[in-house]
């Protein structure tokens, strides 16, 4: 498979982390949580994570100049010809137009955009049963994949937590959001012509053997 350049996208909720570290996995492909580098930021008390937490914690997006530097300055460090995904970025048209200005400086393309389609109902059940580890940000789900060990991650053995901003009132608050701010986003990359959609309420596996399948459909037309 060749290196690609993608963009995930979809309310919370819906996989697109697990698929990101999936890919990860298989290829060697960075994958750029916008969520879990802002979460970094606030654990280490740093400016932007000042800035960024009080808009986290209530579901609210933080503002597009501080996640669009933070994103950018970590795009520059990606090693050339390596893969990418973007995970929770972009999440406005703004910030949209500022990744393809970025990109298009570096004369680097979107291969593709991927879009994770899920009921809200599934999406709330997905995130309150969520849990993480606080060290390295590896996702579990008590229903359906619970740590081996109770609550220390399988990876490193940090404790597993549930997110602040994972309690129900939150989340509400977070489809709200994306259905006003981020949802453009899908008509954006649609005239782009970048958008793919995969169904996300089925297993982890069968979506990813399904975002498999849609990369190789894009080497395909290239
Ligand atoms: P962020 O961390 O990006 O949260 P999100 O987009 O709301 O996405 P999630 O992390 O909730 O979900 P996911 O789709 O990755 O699902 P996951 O794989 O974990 O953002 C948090 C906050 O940061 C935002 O609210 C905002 O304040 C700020 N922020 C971030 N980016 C920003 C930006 N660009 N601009 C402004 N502000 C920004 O899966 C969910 C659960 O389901 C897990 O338990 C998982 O194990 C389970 N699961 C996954 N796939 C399946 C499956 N196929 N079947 C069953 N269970 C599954």
């Amino acid at each position: 498979m060749k290196a690609k350049h993608l963009i995930f996208l979809g309310p919370p909720g819906t996989g697109k982390g697990t698929q990101a570290q999936l890919l990860n996995d298989k290829f060697g492909w960075a994958a750029m949580s916008s969520g879990d580098i802002l979460r970094a930021e606030v654990k280490a008390e740093s400016k932007i994570g000042l800035a960024a937490h009080e808009y986290m914690r209530t579901g609210a997006l933080v503002p597009d100049d501080i996640i669009t530097g933070v994103i950018l300055a970590g795009l520059e460090r990606v090693a050339a010809g390596r893969g990418w995904i973007l995970d929770g970025f972009p999440r406005t048209v703004p910030q949209a137009e500022a990744l393809a200005a970025g990109l298009a400086k570096w004369k680097l393309p979107i291969d593709g955009v991927i879009y994770f389609n899920l009921p809200d109902a599934t999406i709330i059940e997905r995130i309150v049963t969520r849990r993480v580890c606080k060290e390295c940000a590896t996702t579990y789900n008590v229903r359906f994949s619970p740590p081996k060990a109770g609550d220390r991650c399988d990876r490193c053995g940090g404790a597993v937590i549930q997110r602040e901003d994972d309690r129900e009132e939150v989340i509400v608050k977070r489809l709200s959001t994306y259905r006003t701010q981020t949802a453009p986003l899908i008509e954006y990359y649609e005239r782009q012509g970048l958008l793919r959609s995969v169904d996300a309420s089925l297993a982890p596996a069968t979506v990813h053997a399904a975002a498999l399948e849609l990369l190789a459909r894009l080497d395909a037309s290239a």
